[in-house]
């Protein structure tokens, strides 16, 4: 039989090495950690299908790190650990799905036997679920549907992969990178992909809003609440009930918000501004932000307890700098999407217009990506868009060469007087008298320059 996989979760040392050495020896494979956020970062990427959890650890405790498993795979089997066992915590674990609850101090026997009982459960009900699933493979295209996330780096494909992982976890999401990196395209794919994908998928920008109106657009308010409140109005974490609510830019709300967040996503449950009923919902949360969070606590601006809430599955989506491979299909997908909405040709850029934008550094990420090529794809008058036009744009000189360097000299002159042309018409608006002064020429010498190359 192949070795079985377990999880540990033990902050005592002495505990944590007793229990990997005994287990061990029982040729299982251990992994051990000392925290709940380590381990759960870990178990997303490698899940086990056994674990043993310490009931009391900071900073997240046992029945926090039960209901996280529970959540990223239902089929863990936990067994919970502790020598402060009382009676109440035993049956919130077993509600919780905990399969076994085992006091402190135990025999290495004891501990041995209630693993094997977890493990004889798990082989019959794997046997069972291999059946069905051959004949589920067997009936199943295997497509996976990312058509609006461009990119094949391996940073994008692991994107991908961690997306599969977590669409039908409840578990809260954080997506941090920064401006124009893809957060939301990223949360409305796992929206997607998820069982609520038939319910709402609602947006909250939380950066935008002051404090107040933050609170009653996220939770509601009831008639006479405050000045204006002139009737009840539901907040988003109601209308996302079932659903999923996306936190845009989390890094940006204020300490007394972070508070009322860390409840409503430990408890569920919230009440309205000026109402007295509590209001239970099921939301799957995911948050985005381009801040540092981890600085942020630092500099006590943000909430850690809130922060190891929200942070339960992390994906870091990273800069256009650093997967620079997926450039070129995104230029592709943007002239393609240029053209489609505008009902215009196709551009194309040739090799050294591609050359400049995949050396340029896209601080604005892929969002300046789509608005530059669609610039380009408007105000470029030939089928391919010029090295020259391109270098103009990204603030870049050219090398007269590049871009030209197939061209004889009077095509290239020509070619480079036309775009000088055409980026001092749209500079000016259209308006001649302007672009001519752009230019250092005479109105009547633009007109003639207009002309020539056909573009009155
Ligand atoms: N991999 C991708 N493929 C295709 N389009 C993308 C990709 N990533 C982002 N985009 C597009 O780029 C634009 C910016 O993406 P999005 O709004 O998701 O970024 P963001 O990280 O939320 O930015 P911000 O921090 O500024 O809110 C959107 O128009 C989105 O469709
Ligand atoms: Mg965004």
């Amino acid at each position: 039989m192949k070795p079985e996989k377990i999880l540990i979760v033990e902050d005592n040392e002495t505990m944590r090495i007793g229990l990997t050495e005994s287990l061990k020896r029982e040729n299982y494979i251990v992994s051990a950690f000392e925290n709940g956020p380590e381990a759960l970062k870990n178990f997303l990427l490698n899940p086990a299908p056994a674990a043993i959890v310490d009931l009391k650890m900071e900073p997240m405790d046992g029945i926090t790190v039960l209901a996280e498993l529970k959540r990223i795979n239902p089929k863990t089997e936990v067994i919970m650990i502790s020598a402060y066992g009382t009676v109440e915590t035993a049956v919130k674990a077993m509600q919780l799905g905990a399969f076994d609850f085992l006091t402190k101090p135990f025999s290495p026997d004891e501990l041995r036997l209630r693993v094997k009982k977890v493990f004889e459960k798990i082989n019959n009900e794997q046997k069972i679920e291999d059946l069905l699933e051959h004949n589920r493979l067997l009936n199943e295209e295997l497509y996976t549907g990312y058509d609006d996330i461009v990119g094949k780096s391996s940073p994008i494909k692991k994107i991908f992969s961690i997306i599969e992982q977590v669409a039908d976890k409840g578990s809260v999401v954080l997506i941090q990178g920064e401006s124009g990196t893809g957060k939301e395209l990223v949360a409305r794919a796992i929206h997607r992909k998820s069982n609520r994908s038939a319910n709402s998928f609602i947006k909250i920008n939380c950066g935008a809003l002051n404090e107040n109106l933050l609170e009653s657009e996220l939770f509601g308010h009831e008639k006479g609440a405050f000045t204006g409140a002139i009737k009840n109005k539901k907040g988003r974490f109601e209308l996302a009930d079932k659903g999923t609510l996306f936190l845009d830019e989390i890094g940006d709300v204020s300490p007394a918000m972070q508070v009322k967040l860390l409840r409503v996503l430990q408890e569920g449950e919230f009440e309205r501004v000026g109402g007295e009923e509590t209001i239970k919902t099921d939301v799957r949360v995911i948050c985005a932000t381009n801040k540092d969070l981890q600085k942020l606590i630092i500099e006590g601006k943000f909430r850690e307890d809130l922060y190891y809430r929200l942070s339960v599955i992390p994906i870091n989506i990273p800069s256009l700098r650093e997967r620079k491979e997926d450039i070129v299909d995104l230029v592709d997908h943007f002239l393609k999407k240029t053209s489609e909405k505008n009902h215009t040709e196709l551009k194309t850029i040739n090799k050294e217009g591609l050359k400049l934008l995949i050396d340029y550094p896209w601080p604005g990420n892929i969002r300046e990506v789509e608005n530059l090529i669609e610039r380009l794809s408007v105000i470029s008058t030939s089928k391919e868009i010029d090295a020259a036009l391109i270098a103009q744009h990204i603030g870049r000189s050219i090398n007269v060469f590049n871009g030209y360097g197939n061209l004889p000299l009077e095509e290239a002159v020509y070619s480079f007087e036309k775009n000088l042309i055409i980026e001092a018409m749209r500079k000016a608006g259209g308006v001649k008298n302007k672009a001519a002064k752009i230019l250092g020429i005479n109105t009547s010498v633009l007109y003639y320059k207009l002309e020539k190359f056909n573009l009155l």
